[in-house]
C-alpha cells in the first residue's frame, strides 16, 4: 500500500504564542531534544512502511525551510521531502486542496496529515491497522483529557461499540466530550471529495446569508471533520500515551522532556556517575542532549532534561536543569538556569540565575510561568530572573520577577 505524509507548518501569522522564541526562527524549526519540532515528525512518518514521501505544507518563505529540507533529506533518504508553499494562510484543509494534484501524485492510497505544533508518540502503524479494520474516509487519533481542560482542543463523542466519531465541535463553550482531537489523521484519498462539498458548502452559506464573513478559508476541523463526523464517516484511534500541544513557548518544555526520553541513548549525553565524573565531562543527570560542538566545563551540571544547542559555552560550576539553550549562548561561571528556555546568543553573567516554574498543562488555567529569554538577551552578573518573558536584545542590569520585559 503506497502512502504520503502531510504536516500542517503555518506560517509567520500562526504561533503566535509562541512569541518571542518565534521572532527569529519559525516556530516548526524551534528545537527539542536538538531536533526541530518537525524533524519528530518526519521521523515517525520515515518509518511506516510503503511511505515514499513527506510534504511539508505552509506559508513560509522557501528559503526559510531550505537548509532544514538539506539536512532532512540526507538523514532520510528513504523518502522523498518536498515543501509546498501557499500563497496565503488558505486554512488547515484550504492549502490540502490547493495542492490535491500534487498529493494525490503517485497515487497515493492513504495519506496521514499532522499538525507540526504537537508533541506526540505518533502511533502511525497501529492507527494504520485500525484503519484497515473499518471504511471509513478517516481515522483521527484521539485522547482523553481531564476534565476542565476540554474547551482548548476540538473534542469529539465517540460510539463506544464502533468507535464511529458521532459528534464533533471545536473548542466548545460547555462540556460535550473528553476525547480530543490531537492532530493526527489517517484519511483515503476521497477526502478531497469530503473537503470539495465542505467548500461547496461554506460558499453557499455565505451566498445565502449577507451578514456573514465570506472568509474562503476552510478549516480541516470545523468545516471538515465536524461533516465527517454527523455522517459516521470518521474513526477515532484512541492513544493513551504522552500527548501535548506546542502552543506557548513554555509548552516546549514538556515536549523537550518527553522526546529525551524517548530518544535513542546513543543520541543522548551519556550519563556520568555523581562524585566520579566523566574525566572529559560535566556531570549528567537524567536525559540530557548536548550538541557536540558545545563547551561544557567538567565541574558543571546538567539535567535532568536538558538540551544544549551548537557551540554553547557552559562555564565552570554551572548548574542547569529541566531547561533548553539554544545556539551560542554563554553561560558564565556559577550561573544557573532552571525550567528555562535561553534564546540564541544569549549571555549569561557569572552568579546569575535564571529560573521558572513548571507549567501544568493539565491545569485548568495554567498560571505558572518558565522563563523566556529571547535571543541575544544579556543578563548582568549576580541579576536574578525569574518566571519572566524576556524580549530580543534586551539587557538586564537588576533583578526581575513575573514581568514581561520588554
Ligand atoms: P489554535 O488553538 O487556535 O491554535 O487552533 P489549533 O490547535 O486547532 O491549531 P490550528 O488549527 O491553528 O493549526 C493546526 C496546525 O495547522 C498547526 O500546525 C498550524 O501551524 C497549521 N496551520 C494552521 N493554519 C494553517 C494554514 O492556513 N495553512 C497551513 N499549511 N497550515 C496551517
Amino acid at each position: 500500500m503506497s502512502t504520503k505524509g502531510v504536516i500542517l507548518i503555518g506560517g509567520p501569522s500562526k504561533g503566535t504564542r509562541f512569541r518571542p522564541l518565534s521572532l527569529d526562527k519559525p516556530k516548526p524549526l524551534f528545537e527539542l531534544a536538538g531536533k526541530a519540532m518537525i524533524w519528530h515528525q518526519i521521523s515517525a512518518l520515515a518509518k511506516v512502511k510503503g511511505l515514499n514521501e513527506v510534504i511539508l505544507l505552509g506559508v513560509y518563505e522557501d528559503r526559510v525551510l531550505e537548509q532544514f529540507l538539506r539536512e532532512s533529506r540526507r538523514e532520510f533518504p528513504g523518502v522523498q521531502i518536498n515543501y509546498l508553499r501557499e500563497f496565503r494562510a488558505l486554512g488547515t484543509a484550504g492549502g490540502l486542496y490547493h495542492f490535491r494534484d500534487a498529493i494525490l501524485r503517485g497515487k497515493p492510497d492513504q495519506i496521514f496529515i499532522l499538525n507540526a505544533d504537537i508533541c506526540s508518540t505518533f502511533p502511525l502503524s497501529e492507527m494504520q491497522a485500525f484503519h484497515g479494520t473499518h471504511r471509513g474516509v478517516g481515522t483521527i487519533v484521539g485522547k482523553q483529557v481531564p476534565k476542565g481542560t476540554e474547551q482548548r482542543f476540538g473534542v469529539m463523542v465517540v460510539d463506544g461499540e464502533t468507535k464511529q466519531a458521532i459528534h464533533y465541535v471545536e473548542k466548545p463553550e460547555s462540556w460535550v466530550s473528553s476525547m480530543i482531537n490531537t492532530g493526527v489523521y489517517l484519511f483515503d484519498k476521497s477526502i478531497f471529495d469530503e473537503i470539495k462539498v465542505a467548500m461547496e458548502e461554506k460558499s453557499k452559506i455565505a451566498a445565502e446569508d449577507p451578514t456573514s464573513d465570506p472568509d474562503d478559508i476552510i478549516h480541516l476541523e470545523q468545516d471538515v471533520i465536524t461533516r465527517l463526523a454527523a455522517n459516521r464517516k470518521l474513526y477515532v484511534y484512541e492513544t493513551k500515551d504522552y500527548w501535548s500541544q506546542i502552543k506557548t513557548a513554555g509548552s516546549a518544555l514538556p515536549a523537550n522532556a518527553h522526546y529525551l526520553s524517548t530518544s535513542p541513548p546513543s543520541f543522548l549525553t551519556p550519563p556520568t556517575t555523581k562524585g566520579n565524573p566523566h574525566p572529559n565531562g560535566p556531570e549528567i543527570v537524567g536525559s540530557v542532549f548536548i550538541d557536540p560542538s558545545a563547551q561544557i566545563d567538567p565541574s558543571a551540571k546538567i539535567g535532568p532534561n536538558v538540551s544544549i544547542g551548537k557551540n554553547v559555552v557552559v562555564g565552570k560550576g554551572v548548574r542547569v536543569l529541566e531547561s533548553i539553550v539554544l545556539e551560542g549562548s554563554v553561560l558564565e561561571k556559577n550561573s544557573v538556569v532552571i525550567y528555562s528556555i535561553v534564546g540564541a546568543g544569549c549571555k549569561i553573567g557569572a552568579w546569575a540565575r535564571v529560573s521558572g516554574e513548571p507549567e501544568d498543562l493539565a491545569a485548568v488555567k495554567p498560571q505558572k510561568t518558565v522563563t523566556i529569554l529571547a535571543d541575544h538577551v544579556t543578563v548582568a552578573k549576580e541579576v536574578c530572573v525569574r518566571s519572566c518573558i524576556v524580549l530580543p536584545q534586551k539587557v538586564l542590569h537588576k533583578s526581575s520577577a513575573n514581568e514581561v520585559l520588554l
